[in-house]
């Protein structure tokens, strides 16, 4: 590609060479300043996402007949893109290609994956692994589909798919690292926040649809558990409280004081509190077993779940 850009001759007979006018490498010194500034004619340079520079030239062709074909001024750029930027979730090739092979006469045909390598990633097993779980995805859905397969469960109806995920990941961003090390319980962590990060993304996305033209009127978590889902609701800025029968150590991290005046419930964010439906407040109400609940809690009346 050098030699070409250099004699541009071997491709067209109306040259008769190039002169090089300005020529910088960045290959070998890769954060030097472009000097676009010192030369005449000025670089045309642009940048590719993910793409580094290596070589910038600027190169005249030099007509055989110059009374005819006028010279002309070429920005020539090089750049290389390493397989260490390709993202985790993909294959380190450049590039890659299925191909269908078929035959008419017999029905019968193949599919096959192509890699296409970078000079310095050769292939691998975890490639080889890759290619063959791709291929019989891509078989496995091609009898499906060949059989006549319909999705019956239809997901993401209420809210589309996209706007939960990019709240979803705006909130892990936000919360989940200290979360997780800041875990009291003795539950996982791991589970319990992305569970809780989801759930809140879901809620605020919900809302914003919901309570579009009216204000927000606040939300009540019945049996909160940890009461992490009111913790990010609340640090999201929904007005709300939870309540469990069961008191939980992350409530001391977790809950935070109600302003009186703004709430229906004075108090703590979080409480312990019995939820006990109207239905079984009209029965005689049975005594507790000996050592089932050792502190009197609060009930929390309601005439539906
Ligand atoms: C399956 S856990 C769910 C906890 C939490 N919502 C979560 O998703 O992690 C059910 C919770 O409901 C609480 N609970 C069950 N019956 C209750 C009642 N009548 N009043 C208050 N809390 C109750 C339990 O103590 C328990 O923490």
């Amino acid at each position: 590609m050098n030699n070409l850009i250099l004699n541009p001759n071997i491709n067209s007979s109306w040259l008769f060479r190039a002169d090089i006018l300005m020529e910088q490498d960045f290959s070998q010194v890769p954060n030097q300043d472009i000097n676009a500034d010192a030369t005449d004619p000025k670089p045309i340079i642009i940048q590719f996402e993910s793409f580094q520079l290596d070589k910038l030239l600027i190169r005249r062709l030099i007509p055989r007949n110059p009374l005819r074909d006028p010279p002309l001024d070429q920005t020539c750029l090089t750049y290389h893109n390493s397989g260490t930027n390709v993202p985790f979730y993909h294959p380190k090739v450049k590039a890659l290609a299925f191909l269908h092979e078929w035959d008419p006469n017999t029905s019968e045909g193949t599919v096959s994956i192509h890699y296409h390598f970078f000079d310095d990633i050769d292939s691998s097993p975890k490639l080889i692994r890759t290619g063959l779980h791709l291929i019989s995805t891509l078989h496995k859905h091609g009898e499906g589909a060949k059989k006549g397969y319909v999705k019956r469960v239809h997901h993401d109806t209420i809210i589309p798919q996209a706007t939960v995920q990019s709240t979803y990941a705006r909130l892990k961003k936000k919360y989940a690292r200290k979360l997780i090390e800041e875990w009291v319980e003795t539950t996982d962590p791991i589970k319990h926040c992305f569970e809780d990060l989801g759930i809140a993304a879901f809620l605020i996305e919900l809302w914003a649809q919901m309570y579009r033209d009216t204000s927000f009127p606040g939300f009540v978590d019945i049996g909160c558990g940890n009461g992490l889902l009111v913790y990010i609701l609340r640090q999201e800025g929904y007005s709300g409280w939870g309540f469990d029968a069961r008191k939980r150590k992350s409530w001391d991290k977790f809950a935070d004081r109600i302003d009186p005046a703004s709430e229906e419930n004075t108090g703590q964010s979080i409480r312990q509190l019995v939820l006990l439906p109207a239905i079984l407040q009209d029965k005689p109400q049975q005594a507790p077993d000996e050592g089932q609940r050792a502190d009197p809690v609060d009930t929390y009346s309601c005439d539906c779940i």
